[in-house]
């Protein structure tokens, strides 16, 4: 374990006003993103829909790395240059997705484990030598009126400290991401309760398994109300509520703290971001790790006229890059929107 190159790697990805793309859809995944716009899903059009986004002018000034899948880590853009290439001249560091997805908990109906950990330090090492910087692996929790049980919560937690103890055996910074989800009509409250256990059982897990915390970055949902709850908590709320919880429950010496967006419409989940940043400073840099609050503008405006639209659907995830970027250092605002 290169404890020096991992620590800058970190650091890296959570530099001043930069945050993460995470354009790393499986394949099942990116074929439903592709549906909303009837794109059918073949490598080619999955190319260049990430060599549009990737190949985004001075995208780099505000995006410090990019997830991707296993796909695309490996693919050439039209031109023939490795997407990996693209993205380092960027000053763009390439991440990859590691886990296999969620599969059934048995005996816990409803609850899932994130499997991927046979194989993994063979394929990390692989993963290495085709330019990865760094990993992810995302956990799913869901909140109902009987989930998650201490039984999901620790499996997962396990299978994420196992991860990044291999990650950092192959000199690959982890992104841990517990995903506590929006889905359902949970409170706020709950969503604090869940999110706390959550971050705390990880945590433990991560000493147990002796990861290197200053060369790992916490992937968090944020504390938000169920995505069908009555009461919606507000902006200031969501931000006082993620930080107490964070406080509580992610050792300070952690690189950093980057956050899904989960569903979030992409202006609000800028705006909970620059929330916690109008405040401060944090024992870490928060910062973003957006799919769809990234992506979705620019996915539609591509899929109006895929030849045609590119440098237009670029210009809005630019837009959007900065807007995070900024809120990051709680520099965000209206007339940054509007602009
Ligand atoms: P969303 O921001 O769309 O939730 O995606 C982030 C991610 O990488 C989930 O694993």
């Amino acid at each position: 374990m290169n404890v020096e190159q991992l620590t800058r790697t970190a650091q890296a990805m959570v530099a001043a006003g930069k945050g993460i793309l995470a354009i790393d859809e499986s394949t099942g995944t990116i074929k439903k993103r592709l549906d909303l716009i009837g794109l059918e899903s073949t490598e080619d059009h999955r190319r260049a829909y990430r060599e549009m986004l990737l190949s985004t002018p001075d995208l780099g000034q505000h995006i410090s790395g990019a997830i991707l899948f296993d796909e695309t880590l490996r693919q050439t853009t039209s031109s023939g240059q490795r997407f990996v290439d693209l993205m380092k001249n960027a000053g763009i560091i390439p991440g990859i997705k590691v886990d296999k997805g969620a599969q059934k908990l048995a005996g816990h109906p409803g609850e899932m484990v994130t499997e991927g950990l046979d194989g993994l330090r063979d394929r990390l090492a692989e993963y290495a030598k085709l330019g990865a910087g760094f990993a992810k692996w995302r956990a799913v929790i869901k909140i109902d009126d009987s989930a998650p049980t201490s039984a999901c919560v620790d499996s997962n937690a396990h299978a994420l400290a196992r991860y990044a103890a291999l990650c950092q055996e192959a000199d690959i910074v982890p992104i841990v991401e517990p995903e506590v989800l929006m889905n359902g009509s949970h409170d706020l409250d709950s969503s604090y309760e869940v999110t706390e256990a959550t971050l705390k059982s990880l945590f433990s897990a991560l000493y147990d398994q002796g990861v290197l915390l200053e060369g790992t970055i916490l992937k968090a949902s944020m504390v938000i109300s169920g995505d069908e709850c009555d009461e919606q908590a507000s902006v200031p709320e969501v931000a006082e509520a993620t930080l107490q919880c964070l406080y509580n429950a992610v050792p300070a010496a952690t690189a950093g703290v980057v956050f899904l967006s989960g569903g979030q419409s992409e202006i609000v989940a800028t705006q909970h971001l620059d929330a916690m940043n109008s405040v401060g400073p944090h024992p870490w840099p928060l910062s973003f790790s957006y799919g769809r609050a990234l992506q979705h503008g620019a996915l539609m405006k591509w899929g109006e006229d895929i030849e045609n639209n590119v440098a237009a659907a670029q210009a809005i995830l630019a837009h959007r890059a900065r807007c995070n970027g900024l809120a990051a250092t709680g520099q965000y605002d209206e007339s940054v929107e509007a602009a």
